[in-house]
């Protein structure tokens, strides 16, 4: 039988139980920006599914770009993420955090400050914001793509993002892989590989590194993701 990767336990949209990302729960498409919202303010965040502290993989991705630290680079989908802390201890200057929850963003902008981060709420699939943003140089995703799971709603999310990678910019997707999990913090998801990700980017980006990754997740549970970082071309 195939393995869904889900358990019982519950997550915190309802109670005051720590968002564990393996959540049975059915949560409705209509109010994304409140489950989100609601995510981030019943559970501390080192106890969300998806908090992480080793950013290892990622910056093995990250380094591989060569970019300078007066790069700009956008993290989509950012959460709370501590991602954006070791960005600005590395030195990088001009960086980008968006997300479609405001809690999760001033959860973020409370720790790391305002000094070298704009943070903007946006919804990807509804731009207001992002859509009128410069290019960036790179644009990191992790565990937010892979929650589009309408090929309407994949596309408006790649066309986002094409139009927005600079000459030569680069791309990072950390998605759930084709042996992950079906959900994630009660909503569907839609797996990847790299090849699917090529195809989805077009022939403007080729793809520079990729490997799989398990995540573990402070429940101590696996999750199994993809990483994978493309350029552009042109
Ligand atoms: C599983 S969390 C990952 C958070 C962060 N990337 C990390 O690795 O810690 C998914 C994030 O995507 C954000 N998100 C979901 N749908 C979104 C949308 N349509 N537009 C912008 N952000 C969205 C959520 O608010 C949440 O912060």
């Amino acid at each position: 039988m195939e393995n869904t990767n889900e358990s019982n336990s519950s997550c915190s949209i309802t109670s005051k139980k720590p968002c564990s990302c393996t959540s049975e729960e059915t949560v409705s498409t209509k109010d994304l920006k409140s489950h989100w919202d609601k995510a981030y303010t019943n559970s501390p965040e080192e106890k969300l599914g998806w908090f992480e502290t080793d950013l290892s993989p990622m910056f093995q991705l990250i380094e591989k770009t060569g970019l300078t630290k007066e790069a700009t680079i956008i993290n989509i989908g950012a959460g709370s993420t501590v991602l954006i802390d070791e960005l600005l201890k590395k030195g990088y200057n001009h960086l980008i955090a968006s997300d479609i929850s405001e809690v999760a963003l001033k959860n973020l902008e409370s720790r790391v400050g305002n000094k070298n981060v704009e943070f903007i709420v946006d919804d990807l699939l509804n731009s207001k914001k992002l859509s009128k943003i410069n290019p960036v140089d790179l644009w990191i995703d992790r565990a937010v793509l892979h929650f589009f799971t309408e090929e309407k709603d994949q596309d408006t999310y790649f066309n986002l993002l094409k139009s927005k990678i600079s000459s030569k910019g680069f791309v990072i997707l950390a998605e759930f892989n084709l042996q992950g999990a079906k959900k994630c913090s009660g909503l569907d998801v839609y797996r990847y590989d790299a090849k699917m990700l090529q195809g989805k980017l077009g022939g403007n980006f080729k793809l520079v590194k990729t490997f799989n990754y398990t995540y573990i997740m402070p429940s101590g549970d696996e999750r199994e993701y993809v990483y994978s970082l493309f350029q552009k071309t042109t």
